[in-house]
């Protein structure tokens, strides 16, 4: 076994990493080699990576990208609003029978928004100082009641699956059991960790040490989910609850909609197999990715904001100048078929075809020559995520649905911290209060002129059921 491993890391020309392995207790030994066993085929992975880097240098990208077709999109903002309310109960109605669970990505560290908490313990300073989390949390708890409602007898429980990587698991889990999960039953939750991936050299022939017996590792990115879901019997999870249908999200948006019925019963209409949702993209810079067709393979994927061209983010749509041509902004809502994953998973995660690797250059402290750990001043090394989104070319386009959605209802993201022009905690805060205030408006409540209000997620999930706010005042800052 030992020799094995350490023979397969030699054939990738990583015999540097066994320099001071005689020098190692047994036990070290042991838990180095461990490490090490967790990469299934060191070669092919040497490969992946020096591949990832040189197509990264390499700016002049072959593929051809064009606009999504109409036959697979929608938009909320033109559908017939019967159309809505068969997609709204449609999905309502799975979400009483059980068949919906939801998918949360809470792995990153909020590094650009300068905070080392997880984002979803963030409080964008509302009136009731509700956390990202207990937003989330309570979309979940008013859907269900409304299903419960609509569905008397039905006893709707959507099951919350919560990816968290090594650097925020401890925290989450304290947090939510220190808030007595939001309301939530306990067993509903489920956490579950991503993986980690080798930190290389900035060439990617090395992989870097963090100490004599350990490699340098970072979380694998965001499309870490689907080795992390079969990993973790999450697959085998949805199967004993008869879940067929996922609503999966990320946690930084003040603004999304858990377990959308709208969104699920689009997808369940059209029987997709996945499909995403999309806002117009704000303009050419915003750092969002793009749903797009590509014109070779016929098929959906995602440009992302780090990887596109300037041309191509600024090329205007030929029918419509005031428009850009490449909009379909991704606000990383997506929705899978149970089905899909089930059979995709094993395919998606095999090591014999990686999903593609993306490079992040950065400054990663590492062992010198000597054996010593040193900080280095300049970056020296790359970190690999997977996207999730790296999937979608693998499904027939017309199983791919995109719908469009409205941005002032369901994207506020938070990225950057206060100070910043977009995407801040204020900006959250703001968009959240103004739909919110644009409900009780909208329903006859008195706002003063300026004012803002916040509704809670317990009392309404999308501006329905505020019909006793007719005609009764409210100053700023009052919650509902
Ligand atoms: C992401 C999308 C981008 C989209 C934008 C909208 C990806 C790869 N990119 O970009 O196309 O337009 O959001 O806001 O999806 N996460 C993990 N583990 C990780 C890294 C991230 O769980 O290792 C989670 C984060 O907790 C977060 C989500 O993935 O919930 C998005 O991560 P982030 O790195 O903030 O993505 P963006 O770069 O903003």
């Amino acid at each position: 076994m030992t020799e094995t491993t350490i023979d397969a890391f030699n054939q990738a020309n990583q015999a540097h990493l066994f320099q001071f392995f005689d020098s190692l207790s047994k036990q070290e030994q042991q838990q180095f080699l461990d490490q090490l066993t967790n990469i299934e085929d060191p070669v092919k992975l040497v490969r992946t990576v020096q591949n990832a880097i040189s197509f990264s240098q390499n700016n002049s990208c072959s593929r051809s990208f064009t606009q999504l077709p109409r036959e697979q999109c929608a938009s909320t903002l033109d559908t017939p609003s019967d159309q809505k309310s068969h997609w709204y109960n449609l999905g309502l109605e799975a979400i009483s029978k059980n068949e919906v669970g939801v998918i949360l990505m809470a792995g990153g560290q909020g590094t650009r928004l300068g905070s080392s908490d997880p984002k979803g313990c963030f409080n964008v300073h509302l009136p009731s100082s509700k956390s990202m989390f207990q937003i989330q949390a309570e979309k979940i708890l008013k859907i269900q009641r409304l299903a419960k409602d609509k569905y008397p007898g039905s006893k709707a429980v959507v099951p919350w699956y919560i990816m968290t990587s090594k650097p925020t698991r401890r925290s989450t889990e304290d947090f939510f059991e220190s808030h007595d999960y939001f309301g939530l039953h306990k067993d509903q939750i489920t956490f579950f960790n991503q993986g980690t991936l080798p930190c290389f050299d900035l060439t990617g022939s090395k992989i870097l040490m963090e100490g004599q017996d350990r490699i340098c590792e970072s979380p694998d990115g965001n499309g870490g989910l689907y080795k992390a879901l079969a990993l973790n019997g999450i697959i085998d999870d949805f199967e004993k609850k008869g879940i067929k249908h996922l609503h999966m999200y990320c946690v930084d948006n003040a603004l999304v909609k858990v377990a959308d019925p709208v969104f699920l019963g689009f997808a369940i209409d059209k029987e997709l197999q996945l499909a995403t949702k999309v806002v117009r993209k704000r303009d050419a810079c915003e750092s969002v990715g793009l749903i797009v067709l590509d014109e070779q393979s016929l098929k959906p994927c995602v440009i992302e904001y780090s990887e596109i061209s300037s041309e191509l983010a600024n090329q205007l749509d030929p029918e419509d100048p005031n428009k850009l041509f490449l909009r379909a902004a991704n606000i990383v809502n997506h929705y899978y078929s149970v089905d899909l994953l089930k059979k995709q998973i094993p395919n998606w995660t095999s090591s014999q075809q990686y999903l593609p690797f993306h490079i992040a250059k950065k400054k990663i402290p590492s062992l010198n020559d000597e054996g010593k750990l040193e900080k280095p001043v300049e970056v020296n090394g790359v970190k690999l995520e997977q996207f999730i989104f790296d999937v979608f070319p693998s499904i027939e386009l017309n199983k791919f649905g995109c719908l469009e959605v409205d941005r002032t209802s369901e994207f506020s993201p938070l990225k950057n911290a206060d100070g910043a022009k977009n995407d801040t905690p204020k900006t959250c805060k703001s968009h959240y209060l103004s739909l919110c205030t644009k409900w009780v408006k909208e329903n006859g409540g008195i706002v003063e002129d300026g004012a803002l209000v916040e509704v809670s997620g317990l009392t309404s999930y999308n501006g329905e059921g505020l019909e006793f706010v007719r005609g009764k005042s409210f100053k700023n800052g009052d919650i509902i």
